[in-house]
């Protein structure tokens, strides 16, 4: 079906018909297929002493406004992270700002934190019926005077609603955010973190969401800084600035972060990289170009406990949770495992 419909959706500006497909899935246009891999004890898992269905996540940028995240679990995800949210209402960079490279199966995106602010979209979850394990990840608005003091703001807002907030230093469309990837800076918004959720006597999962883009010397600094800080998970990655020239498509130089299977690679050695330190002691979340049962499980034996996707939705379509289940298990029965947790980390990338 998505096939057939694909030549017609990419006719159409991606930042619009990613406003269709919101819209599609708001009024329930989309047609529900039979999920036969539901229930299924093979991707059994737990996320922060949650139970999952699945391991498969919907990446933020997405559902940048909660408005479709249970639509995303009907679907067969396993669980959602919604945002970017700002403390305020954001409009983002000028149009156009997303781009489509169809011959590399990647996105090229600039939009820059638009989204419609904390209150409106904690209120929208208020009203909402959670369906499964939500995320929320937060950042700062553009024109904030105090960068880190919006994330505690963000972390205000939402502790309540959230199963788990991500803290997002890695958009590479708001001017210098990455800064917070460096050792002292890190440590100060970590620390200023901790120390609000203590305040507020919460003990909400903290994950951060980090840049594909860093130099090897920093994954053994930010794994520290993690343990130090108590964080519970690791995103590994947002999207990269690295170069384009192997990619074919005539816009692989817009500026903006890319996204899909140019970047696949890139983030499966860091995630590697990452669980050879971290040990298991904080869970990973990979990211980064998952569009079929095969990347997916090339993710989990790399190091990554848990995966996210966007682009793969993009040119797979609504069912590619389904797709990458369905793969997947055959993967896995291949392998003889009985869950998928018994493949994580045993592959080693140089
Ligand atoms: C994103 N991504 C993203 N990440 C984030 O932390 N906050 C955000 O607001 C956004 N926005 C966003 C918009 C668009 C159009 C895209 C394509 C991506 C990054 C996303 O969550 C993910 O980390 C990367 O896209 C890599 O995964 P995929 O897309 O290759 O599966």
């Amino acid at each position: 079906m998505f096939s057939k419909l694909r030549p017609l959706i990419f006719k159409i500006d991606p930042e619009k018909a990613h406003t269709l497909a919101i819209k599609s899935l708001k009024f329930n246009l989309i047609p529900s297929v039979f999920d036969e891999i539901k229930d299924d004890s093979i991707f059994k898992t737990k996320l922060f002493d949650k139970e999952l269905d699945n391991p498969i996540g919907m990446a933020a940028g997405f559902d940048k406004n909660a408005e479709v995240y249970s639509a995303l679990f009907k679907l067969g995800f396993g669980f959602v992270e919604v945002g970017t949210v700002t403390p305020l209402k954001q409009y983002g960079n000028p149009k156009p700002r997303v781009f489509r490279l169809v011959e590399d199966q990647a996105l090229i995106n600039r939009l820059g934190f638009n989204n419609h602010g904390a209150e409106i979209v904690k209120n929208r979850i208020k009203l909402d019926n959670n369906l499964g394990l939500l995320g929320i990840n937060i950042g700062p608005n553009k024109d904030t005077d105090d960068r880190l003091n919006d994330y505690l703001i963000g972390l205000k807002t939402f502790y309540e609603v959230a199963d788990y907030i991500t803290i997002n230093i890695s958009s590479p469309n708001t001017e210098n955010l990455r800064n917070f990837h460096e050792e002292s800076k890190l440590q100060e918004l970590l620390k200023c973190i901790s120390k609000e959720k203590n305040d507020l006597n919460s003990t909400i999962p903290i994950a951060v969401k980090i840049s594909p883009d860093i130099h090897e010397d920093q994954v053994n600094q930010i794994s520290e800084i993690l343990l130090e800080n108590e964080i519970k998970a690791i995103i590994v990655s947002n999207t990269s600035e690295a170069t384009r020239d192997k990619l074919g498509n005539i816009q692989r130089h817009q500026k903006g972060g890319l996204s899909g299977k140019p970047i696949e690679e890139k983030s499966n050695v860091l995630i590697n990289k990452f669980y050879k330190l971290l040990k298991g002691k904080i869970k990973i979340i990979g990211v980064g170009g998952v569009d079929s049962g095969q990347a997916a499980y090339d993710k989990f034996t790399v190091g990554a406990d848990f995966i996210q996707l966007y682009t793969g939705m993009v040119f797979k379509g609504p069912n590619i949770a389904r797709i990458i289940k369905k793969d997947l298990k055959e993967l896995l029965i291949r392998d003889g495992v009985k869950n998928y947790t018994e493949i994580i980390g045993n592959k080693t990338l140089s």
